[in-house]
């Protein structure tokens, strides 16, 4: 089996690991496709690095097949198409006993915490798998993970049909909030500064404008009739992004935060006094994000395969990572791990 490893100090090798046998309670994958996240690019990048042990092997948007079942593991057979909600939670912290178990205190992400599914084989525990529709290829259920985290973004936003939504930031993640609000009937416009991805946006019938060519607010206020966006979700991890964030909510309008920032950006709290906005943050998913995220790509509501931009062999990531650096001509970056590895 091969493995990408991270050594630290922007280095990947390729190399051959060996299958970790499943312990009770836990599954062996072979795994199909691994998608490439911005968090693999802030560890690449150093982030974070007292989490990892090294080398470690990154990836957590992922399909593959049963290959093993541990002791004790039930309803699950060898050969099962599956992807993994990626979240080891303790079960016993305040955040666990209120039901919140997806930010519990000592969570575990595995694929930071743990070892990812960069490789052609991974062991996880079975409370982790989802199953893959029929229908739903092993390609589109490699991005059910980021799909997951836009479901729980517009749950949180608690969006009704026909409301104004404004998204900043039209990244993978940016991109399927848009996507998932659309399609739960919110009205969308997107703010995102990379033109390769303006245009795909528009491709896909979102309306999107660039911020440093179009007045946003201005833009919102017409679409509105001046009241401003019912909702608006930040996902651009930047300044401007937090800044413009709350200019365009109309009065009680709220903001999600999607995004996670290098260093803490400045917010405009007036405007929360002014506007008697709500703020509320989103991070992963629980398990209705997933089941709803596996029923919406399964009805084929989202171009999922629009969205892929690249597939690269196990060889490639490091170069594939190089890529998404630029902030250039991409979107998401699926990686073969069942293939040739050049
Ligand atoms: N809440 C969660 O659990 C969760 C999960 C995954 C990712 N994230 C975070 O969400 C954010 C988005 O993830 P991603 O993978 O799409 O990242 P990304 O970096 O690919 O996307 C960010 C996008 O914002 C655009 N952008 C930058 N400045 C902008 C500006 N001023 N106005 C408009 N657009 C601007 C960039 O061009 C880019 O396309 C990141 O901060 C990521 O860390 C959070
Ligand atoms: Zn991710
Ligand atoms: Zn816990």
């Amino acid at each position: 089996m091969q493995a990408a490893y991270f050594e630290g100090n922007r280095t990947l090798r390729v190399g051959e690991g060996a299958a970790v046998e499943p312990g009770p309670g836990q599954v062996r994958i072979e795994v199909a496709f691994c998608g490439i996240c911005g968090t693999d690019l802030h560890l690449y990048h150093g982030a974070m690095a007292q989490r990892l042990t090294l080398p470690h092997v990154m990836g957590h948007e992922m399909t593959g097949r049963i290959a093993a079942l541990g002791a004790g593991v039930t309803g699950w057979k060898a050969g099962d198409r599956v992807t993994v909600r990626p979240l080891d939670p303790c079960g016993m912290c305040p955040a666990c006993a209120a039901g919140h178990s997806h930010i519990c205190h000592n969570l575990k992400f595995i694929g930071i915490d743990t070892p990812g599914a960069l490789q052609g084989s991974w062991t996880v525990p079975a409370h982790t798998l989802h199953r893959l529709p029929e229908g739903l290829t092993m390609r589109e259920g490699a991005l059910v993970e980021p799909v997951a985290v836009a479901c729980h973004d517009v749950r949180m936003s608690g969006l009704a049909r026909g409301e104004q939504a404004v998204v900043i930031g039209g990244g993978p993640i940016g991109i399927l909030v848009a996507l998932v609000a659309r399609a739960r009937g919110g009205r969308v416009l997107m703010a995102e500064v990379n033109p390769f991805r303006l245009q795909l946006a528009r491709e896909l019938g979102i309306e999107a404008a660039n911020p440093l060519e179009t007045d946003i607010v201005a833009l919102v206020n017409e679409r509105t009739g001046g009241a401003g966006a019912d909702v608006v979700f930040e996902v651009s991890g930047s300044g401007a992004g937090a800044d413009l964030m709350t200019k365009l909510p109309r009065t009680r309008g709220r903001i999600v935060v999607v995004a996670i920032y290098g260093e803490a950006p400045k917010v405009d709290l007036f405007r929360f006094f002014w506007r008697e906005l709500k703020l509320a943050g989103a991070r992963v998913y629980e398990a209705e994000d997933f089941e709803q995220a596996l029923e919406l790509a399964a009805a084929g509501e989202l171009p999922l395969e629009k969205l892929i931009t690249d597939v690269v062999p196990l060889g490639r990531v490091e170069e594939a990572l190089q890529r998404m650096e630029g902030g250039g001509a991409c979107m998401k970056i699926l990686v073969d791990c069942a293939g040739e590895i050049q």
